[in-house]
Formats: structure tokens, C-alpha cells, sequence
């Protein structure tokens, strides 16, 4: 083999590398020059067969063909990637001036926001959260709360019981998680208790048998009613606006003493409208739940947050709130 050969070789490759226009042409144009069976290999197998002087000489040739050869196939390589590279980038280009498709994210239910929104006002004023079971034996949602075995709240008319003999409810109120609270922890106690209750009333436009409540305890030395005032009338103005007041009116619950319903003033007709229960906590329920009424004393209140959810946005019928209709959902 001599130079002139060597040469052929050289120009046959450069040629097909460049005739290649995308990376499988050239990949072919590799193998056929470059590869296993390429005439370059097949000269370099043959070396074997020369003498000591020829094998040096068409050596040398080969060697010099092949690294002429790899830098001509890596500058093609390179150039024909950076070709291939813009075209996609041209042809994979996205136009960011057509219309969009219009994207509805989902978002938290009304009540789940009301609620959230509850709780955060008393997170906001140091109340921490306590959670309990839905399904409660009767000693936390009735005993223990002074509602003795007689009072016709627990009677199947008002109690949804999952086992009558075994004295186990569906929570009616979250107050049992308030006993929980106070059977674990000693004073000073800031909680409020967000979560369903339930009841067996029909469904009408104002009932459902399945609501939502956060109730709110606080036990400490020298709590008064001053206090249970000032902290409900921050609650309403969080919620309702700044302009509100509250008005206690004298009510009863068997685990508070005194009670009192609170209204808000709102501007309709009849200027207020009630929207929960409260009062002082009764000694006897702190003293069931091991806690010195000589020493502490305390408030709670129950809030519906169906209720708040309708007065502030105009809902007039509850089952809204529990029908999925997606155009009432998207409205909040
Ligand atoms: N448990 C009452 C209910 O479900 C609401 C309530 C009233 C809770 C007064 C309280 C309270 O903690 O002090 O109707």
C-alpha cells in the first residue's frame, strides 16, 4: 500500500462524512470507514504479512489515516449535533402568544375554609388545636360534661347511637374533645376543637344530621366572663368585620353555669342574630375532670360553622353546603 492509496482512502471518507446530512447517514459513513470492516482495518490486519521495514512504513501510513479520518468524523459529529440540536429546538418551540386552556383548580370546600378561618382567629390569640374521635363513648360526650343518663338529649331521638348496650355514640357535639383536653393536661388550657357531630335531626333548609363545630375552652386562674366577652367579640369582628358587637343573652347548657347565647349585630331587620352557645365552665364539670374549681375556672363556647358560613356568605339552604352542585362551589 502506498501513499497515493492511503490518500484514495482519506478523500473517500472525508467525502462521505460530509455527504452525510443527519446522524444515521454519518454513523453508516463511520462504519464503513472507521469500522471492523473497513478497508483502513482490513490494512491493518494485513500488516501482519509484511516485512519488518514494510510493516513500519505502511504502519505509520495507517496510523496517520486513522486519526486523519476520527478528527474528520468528530468535526462532523459535532457540527451535524449543533444542526440537529437547532432544529429541534425550532421545530419543538412553543407559542406562548396562543390561547391558553382555561385550567379550574380545584380549591377547599366553603366549610373547610370557614373553618380553617375559625380556627386560625384563636390560633391567633394562642389557643392550640385539639382533635378527638368522631365515634365517642357516652361518658365523654354526656356524663362528664354533666349531662346526666335521664336528659333527653341522649335519648334516640337526638343521639345517633352505633352500640345502645355499650353506651357508644356518634359525637354530638365536639365538647367530649374539651374533656379529653382537661383529663390530660392541668391549667392553663387554650383549645379549641374543630371536626363533624352528629345528630338525628331531619334535613330541612336550616338541619342536617351531620355538621361542623370548633369548640373553644380556656381554664386558668381568675377567668371571667369579661373574658369569655372579649375574646368572642374579637372572634366576630375577625369574621364579620370590624363594626360588630356582641350581645350575651342568658341561656342554659348543663356544662356551663352561667350560659349565654351570642348574638352579633348585624345590619338586618332585626338588627341580631345569634350564632353560638357559651358560658362559664360548670365547677362540677372541671372538678369530673380533675381539675380544682376552687383554684381555676373557665369559658367555652360552641361556634356551628354552617352557621357562620351562611350568614357571611348569604347561603340560604344548608343542604348547598354539603350537595356538591359545582356551580355553588365555584362561587367561593
Ligand atoms: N355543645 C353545644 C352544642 O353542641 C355548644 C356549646 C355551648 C359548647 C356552650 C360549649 C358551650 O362549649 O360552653 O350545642
Amino acid at each position: 500500500m502506498d501513499a497515493s492509496e492511503v490518500d484514495a482512502l482519506r478523500i473517500a471518507a472525508l467525502a462521505a462524512f460530509s455527504a452525510a446530512t443527519d446522524s444515521g447517514d454519518l454513523e453508516q459513513a463511520r462504519i464503513d470507514h472507521l469500522g471492523r470492516r473497513s478497508p483502513l482495518a482490513l490494512a491493518q490486519k494485513q500488516l501482519g504479512g509484511l516485512t519488518d521495514e514494510e510493516r513500519r512504513r505502511v504502519g505509520a501510513l495507517l496510523n496517520e489515516l486513522k486519526t486523519a479520518i476520527t478528527e474528520a468524523f468528530d468535526a462532523r459529529h459535532l457540527e451535524l449535533g449543533s444542526v440537529e440540536l437547532s432544529q429541534r429546538l425550532a421545530s419543538e418551540r412553543l407559542d406562548l402568544t396562543g390561547p391558553a386552556r382555561r385550567i379550574r383548580p380545584g380549591r377547599p370546600h366553603l366549610l373547610t375554609q370557614v373553618e380553617a378561618e375559625i380556627v386560625d382567629v384563636f390560633l391567633g390569640m394562642g389557643f392550640s388545636v385539639a382533635e378527638g374521635p368522631e365515634v365517642e363513648s357516652g361518658r365523654f360526650n354526656f356524663d362528664l360534661l354533666n349531662i346526666p343518663p335521664d336528659h333527653p338529649a341522649r335519648g334516640t331521638m337526638d343521639t345517633i347511637y352505633v352500640d345502645e348496650d355499650a353506651d357508644i355514640v356518634l359525637r354530638t357535639h365536639t365538647s367530649p374533645v374539651q374533656v379529653r383536653t382537661m383529663l390530660a393536661q392541668q391549667p392553663p388550657i387554650a383549645v379549641v376543637c374543630p371536626g363533624r357531630v352528629y345528630r338525628a335531626d331531619a334535613v330541612d333548609a336550616t338541619h342536617s344530621p351531620v355538621f361542623t363545630q370548633v369548640e373553644g375552652l380556656l381554664v386558668a386562674e381568675g377567668i371571667t366572663m369579661a373574658h369569655l366577652r372579649g375574646t368572642l367579640l374579637a372572634f366576630a369582628k375577625a369574621l364579620f368585620g370590624d363594626d360588630r358587637e356582641v350581645r350575651l343573652r342568658p341561656s342554659f347548657f348543663p356544662f356551663t353555669e352561667p350560659s349565654a347565647e351570642v348574638d352579633v349585630s348585624f345590619e338586618s331587620a332585626s338588627g341580631w342574630l345569634e350564632i353560638l352557645g357559651s358560658g362559664m365552665v360548670d365547677p362540677a364539670v372541671l372538678a369530673g375532670c380533675g381539675i380544682d374549681p376552687e383554684r381555676y375556672s373557665g369559658f367555652a363556647f360552641g361556634i356551628g360553622v354552617e352557621r357562620v358560613a351562611m350568614l357571611r356568605h348569604g347561603v340560604a339552604d344548608i343542604r348547598d353546603l354539603y350537595d356538591a352542585d359545582a356551580r355553588f362551589l365555584a362561587a367561593f
